[in-house]
């Protein structure tokens, strides 16, 4: 393997090009070509078409608009309850009662206007369409703050990642006190004589935490395991978990990650200690797999706050059947992608085999979107420069999309670099990832290492991935009989925010080595 300098002179823009000038291990030369056009000054409504919220919980929408500020927003049917601030874009208030509110939000700058729908669904479900944030674990491991998370909120807004529709700030593990770790603030006792349980130091406040998360217009998470301790040690929710999920709700946060570290033994019937961290050696019954989640799941809904349901028990027990009916909103299909990354292809079309179980408010989860810079799933070290090549962040930020993951970003956030933001932040694609039918995309394989991904979209339109896995850049065909279709239809390409033309029978293309082409074809 040579050893390159990666300098500002291999990257396509020159604003906070300092960021790459790292040295990194690379076998050939790394082209950062940047797909999409900078977003134009002129208002651009983001975000979903349909929104859920609980009746008479708390309400929290940050509109997703790109454009110069300051934007004036307005709202058409706003239900009562409901406040917008027409300077930030910040819809507070009470969710109404149950029912279906169409709304009609505008936005105009100095420059143009631009308007978009919006539907707020008042019942039972949360996460519509496929939660979007940020999760702090592959940057910051064990070394989490207070202060990072509020960073990282900072950001979210700052870099523009909010204006496409990221929206949870989460806290994933090491927030509470551990008997042992590395840091010796950290090592404290897990919970008060009444059982409530303990922050370490470096989160002094949760509620001042939140609080300041909502002000931005955006929500909050944290992360717990039913086992006595989490996967790196701390406290977890064993035989607290009612006492625990009000604890949550009343620290003002909106999602909940639950883990099943040092459950394992627990569930199919062995002893809790809090050393034991086994996995067990007796494989648990399906109503064992699902017991702590049911649990926690109907404690959940008890509150007096929407909080969304993550499970992460790695898939065990064909999670996909019944994570919703527990109450999961979202459930890890997989290990920790940290150990896989290179497998990224692999991993989505092997979630595409759980297609079906998935819908609105209930996805799969292939874990986080790893680019930028990041840490390993071993070790958890500090954040380097990912080595995954360009072509191929893009085809990860397009599979995920496909197959309507969640898309938290693990990254660093105060390293967020332009040819980063770029991969997580094109409107067009993301659209596809939030679209309102949910549906998971539909692996076709191709000649050469080469497949497609196609995805009906609620408008009648097809999204369709052309992924190349070989090592060299190749043509890849899309023919009409392969997606059952016939006529005229037009191409648009989503990372390149351009329309290719007219197309009848067929649409051929060069997709990039290890890369993607992201097309959008649509009825004449
Ligand atoms: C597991 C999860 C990770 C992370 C860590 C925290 O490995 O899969 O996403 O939450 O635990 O310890």
């Amino acid at each position: 393997m040579k050893k390159i300098l990666i300098t500002s002179a291999f990257i396509l823009v020159t604003a906070m090009a300092g960021t790459f000038a790292q040295e990194v291990e690379v076998n050939n030369k790394i082209n950062y070509e940047i797909y999409t056009p900078a977003p134009k000054p002129s208002p651009r409504i983001n975000g979903p078409l349909v929104y859920g919220g609980k009746p008479e919980h708390p309400f929290l929408y940050r509109i997703p608009c790109q454009g110069e500020r300051p934007i004036q927003f307005s709202i058409k049917n706003l239900p009562a309850g409901l406040n917008l601030n027409a300077v930030t874009g910040i819809i507070t208030g009470i969710v109404p009662s149950k029912g279906e509110y169409d709304m009609v939000i505008k936005a105009v700058n100095s420059k143009g206007k631009d308007q978009r729908k919006l539907k707020i669904i008042s019942g039972d479900k949360l996460a519509l369409t496929p939660p979007m944030g940020w999760n702090h674990w592959y940057a910051h491991y064990d070394r989490i703050t207070d202060k990072m998370v509020r960073e990282a909120a900072d950001l979210m807004v700052s870099s523009g990642m909010a204006d496409v529709g990221y929206q949870y700030v989460n806290i994933d593990d090491c927030w509470a006190n551990a008997p042992k770790a590395t840091d010796s603030l950290r090592v404290g006792p897990l919970r008060d004589e009444q059982g409530n349980i303990l922050t370490n130091p470096y989160f002094p406040d949760m509620l001042g935490l939140t609080n300041y998360i909502h002000s931005q217009g955006l929500k909050a998470g944290i992360y717990s395991s039913p086992g006595p301790l989490t996967c790196t040690g701390f406290t977890g929710t064993f035989e607290h978990e009612e006492q625990d999920a009000r604890q949550f709700a009343s620290w003002g946060f909106d999602f909940l990650k639950y883990d099943w570290c040092s459950y394992g033994h627990i569930a199919s019937g062995g002893k809790a200690t809090d050393k034991e961290m086994s996995w067990g050696d007796k494989k648990p019954t399906l109503a064992q797999y699902q017991h702590p989640y049911r649990q926690m799941g109907a404690y959940l809904k008890t509150l007096n706050r929407d909080i969304v349901f993550n499970l992460c028990q790695y898939g065990m027990g064909e999670v996909w059947k019944w994570g919703g009916e527990v109450g999961g909103n979202s459930w890890r299909t997989g290990d920790d992608l940290g150990f896989e990354l290179d497998r990224i292809f692999d991993v989505a079309i092997k979630n595409t085999k759980y297609r079906t179980y998935q819908k609105p408010g209930e996805w799969n989860d292939p874990d986080y979107i790893q680019i930028g810079w990041i840490g390993s799933a071993k070790g958890m070290g500090a954040p380097k420069l990912t080595k995954m090549l360009p072509s191929m962040q893009y085809a990860y930020m397009s599979l995920w999309s496909l197959i309507a993951s969640p898309l938290i970003y693990s990254g660093d956030m105060t390293k967020l670099d332009p040819f980063t933001l770029n991969v997580l932040c094109n409107p067009e694609v993301i659209e596809v990832n939030q679209d309102v039918l949910g549906e998971c995309g539909l692996v076709i394989q191709k000649p050469d290492s080469c497949f497609l991904m196609v995805k009906n979209l609620a408008d009648g339109s097809k999204a369709v991935g052309l992924f190349n896995r070989g090592k060299e850049a190749t043509d890849v065909v899309v023919d009409w009989t392969e997606l059952e279709i016939s006529g005229k239809y037009t191409v648009r390409d989503l990372w390149h925010q351009k329309n290719r033309g007219l197309f009848n029978h067929k649409y051929k293309v060069q997709v990039p080595a290890q890369g993607v082409v992201m097309v959008k074809m649509s009825r004449k």
